[in-house]
């Protein structure tokens, strides 16, 4: 099928784009990849500018974007929030220390090619939503593609580098049961944005996918809806246990990890209420990957987490360090899928 351009769209969320323009950035991710491998360089972006603004802290997203800028022959400007005039939305200005976004947009717009942006959390006062808000703001106003390196509701380079993940492992994604589960952090201040947006992703790709949470930690209605709209068109299944061990009988693909409870921020409390969330993290301390539980899925499964992971509590160190982990290729894939997104958008 015939993709059309994909130039200067913006990636704020992976349900924006259709399987084929999907299909589209990770073809060309594998194909970069292996031509980076073997000494090949696609100047694809010479010269070209990407401006990355990060709010929250970032190992993977930042190098992998600026290290993706490089091999295509441009540059990516780190910058980081508090040290530019903070990019601010109407009414939330303060004189001299702030910039409105409709400003700091079109300015960039008109130095670079590109705006990535990283924002959720304590800068959106944990109003679910907040953060997606901001990036669309910025996308209002930049005529260069806007890319979501994280918000509060997406993080689709992120999903875009596990499919790659789960295809190079796995190979046809038709099917293949994919365990996205919840797991005990002690840090409970954390987005659901991965697993939302990992499901939303592979719900395009046929997979069958179950999510695993216990009470409190249900995820965006909006967004399960749009998971269960994409397996009636894309085929594959999707369903909802409040039991761990169950959810990993016979999966392909172990994904689990850790999230906060909608419930505990605005707009359901006036602020984040981090007892109430506490309360419920330490209800559920059993919810680690150990090597009992990965014993229920199939023995070639394979173990996945964006990274960073809380050891000893999210996962045990036998099973991220052992060989049904991925995590490293995972974490590579970022660089790739990324740069195969950029290039589509920005060239
Ligand atoms: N997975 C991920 O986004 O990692 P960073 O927070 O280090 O960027």
């Amino acid at each position: 099928m015939q993709t059309k351009s994909l130039k200067g769209r913006d990636f704020i969320s992976t349900l924006e784009f259709t399987r084929e323009e999907l299909d589209s950035m990770l073809e060309l991710a594998a194909v970069l990849k292996a031509d980076t491998a073997s000494g090949r360089d696609h100047l694809l972006l010479l010269r070209k500018t990407l401006f990355i603004i990060f709010y929250n802290k970032s190992l993977r997203t930042r190098n992998s974007f600026e290290t993706g800028m490089t091999q295509l022959g441009g540059h990516a400007n780190y910058l980081d929030s508090e040290k530019i005039y903070t990019p601010a939305t109407e009414g939330e200005e303060k004189a001299y220390s702030t910039e409105r976004v409709s400003d700091v947009a079109r300015v960039l717009a008109r130095m670079g090619d590109g705006i990535a942006i990283r924002m959720y959390g304590k800068p959106t006062g944990w109003m679910y939503g907040n953060g997606n808000k901001y990036l669309r703001e910025f996308a209002k106003w930049a005529d260069v593609p806007v890319i979501n390196m994280e918000d509060d509701m997406y993080h689709p380079c992120q999903s875009m580098a596990d499919v790659l993940t789960m295809k190079e492992k796995l190979g046809d994604l038709r099917n293949k049961k994919l365990v996205v589960s919840w797991a005990y952090s002690p840090g409970v201040k954390k987005p659901g944005t991965v697993p939302q947006c990992l499901m939303a992703t592979a719900s395009k790709f046929g997979m069958n996918i179950t999510l695993a949470r216990p009470d409190g930690f249900q995820l965006d209605p909006m967004m399960i809806d749009a998971i269960k709209e994409n397996v009636k068109k894309h085929g594959g299944s999707f369903e909802e246990t409040d039991s761990m061990e169950d959810s990993f009988k016979d999966a392909d693909v172990l994904y689990p990890k850790s999230w906060g409870s909608l419930a505990c921020v605005p707009p359901q409390t006036s602020e984040i209420n981090v007892d109430k969330m506490k309360t419920l993290f330490d209800k559920n301390k059993d919810w680690i990957c150990d090597d009992r539980k990965l014993k229920l899925a199939k023995p070639e499964a394979i173990y996945m987490h964006c990274l960073p992971c809380d050891r000893g509590y999210e996962v045990a160190d036998s099973v991220i360090d052992g060989p049904n982990s991925v995590v490293f290729d995972e974490a590579e894939n970022r660089l790739h899928a990324q740069k195969g997104i950029m290039a589509l958008l920005m060239r």
